[in-house]
């Protein structure tokens, strides 16, 4: 359902400074990131969706996303996403923090358009793995933006934490106080690997632009010399509420 694969630099188009991807699961490499289109749920449904990197560096990166999407129901057809290079590979009990910042307006959206914002965050047994697989132990999903619904018959578990105060533009938040969360109070055992990082518009019908003006994530470890930023998780800006959903 998730690709990674990058494909050869002959299927991206340049324009200007900007490069766009427009195939199904192409990726794009976004110096500290890469860049997926990952339209992973289209089947039945007619449109297209087009993602342009527009700065790239270690740290920040920033793109966008247009599309345009009718029948196949009204689930979510494609998440065109970033998934940080670096930040992963670190058990929970030895993240000291995992500082972020999202910056993205939606410029323009077709009414009844259920598109969003969101991490998708993958932790398993193992120092590495893809999302969605058999090493996959748990899906957290943080939305920017308000959705509904969440995916069930897998065999990992899902926690999603949703914006309770409508959309998010400018996201600053550690990560680790949803890490903690899920760890004192959920269960999810601080052995637990996280394997995948990745921030992106999920696109249901009906058309819409998203800009991701800077976007960047990293992992401080406990072990690691770097001093981590001291930003914190503010309540005034996301719901400390989560669900779980099997
Ligand atoms: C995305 O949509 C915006 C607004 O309609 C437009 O200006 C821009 O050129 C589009 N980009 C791509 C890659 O289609
Ligand atoms: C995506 O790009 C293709 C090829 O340029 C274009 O035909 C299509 O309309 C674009 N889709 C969107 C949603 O901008
Ligand atoms: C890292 O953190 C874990 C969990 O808090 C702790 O068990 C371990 O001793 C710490 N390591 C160092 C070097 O501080
Ligand atoms: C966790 O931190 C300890 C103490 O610094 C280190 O020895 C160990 O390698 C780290 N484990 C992982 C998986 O990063």
């Amino acid at each position: 359902m998730y690709f990674s694969a990058l494909v050869t630099l002959s299927c991206l188009v340049s324009l200007g400074t900007s490069q766009i991807i427009t195939i199904q699961n192409s990726c794009l490499p976004a110096g500290g990131y890469t860049l997926c289109q990952n339209l992973w749920n289209i089947a039945g449904a007619v449109g297209s969706q087009n993602s342009t990197l527009m700065s790239s560096s270690t740290q920040t990166v920033s793109w966008a996303t247009n599309y345009t999407w009718a029948d196949g129901g009204n689930s979510v057809k494609s998440y065109a996403n970033v998934e940080s290079i670096n930040a992963k590979g670190v058990q929970l009990s030895n993240i000291s923090s995992a500082p972020t910042s999202w910056n993205w307006n939606s410029g323009s959206q077709s009414s009844g358009s259920q598109g969003d914002v969101a991490y998708d965050i993958w932790f398993g047994q193992a120092s590495s793995g893809r999302p969605s697989t058999a090493g996959s132990s748990y899906e957290i999903m943080i939305w920017l933006s308000a959705i509904g619904g969440c995916g069930s018959n897998k065999n990992w578990e899902v926690f999603s934490f949703v914006s309770a105060g409508g959309d998010i533009n400018s996201f600053n938040a550690d990560l680790n106080a949803f890490f903690t969360y899920l760890v004192s109070e959920q269960g999810v055992a601080g052995t637990q690997y996280v394997q995948v990082i990745q921030a992106g518009t999920e696109a249901a019908p009906g058309s819409a632009n998203f800009v991701t003006t800077s976007y960047s994530v990293s992992i401080a470890s406990n072990s690691s010399s770097a001093v981590p930023s001291s930003s914190v998780l503010s309540s005034s800006h996301t719901s400390s509420s989560a669900s779980a959903f099997f």
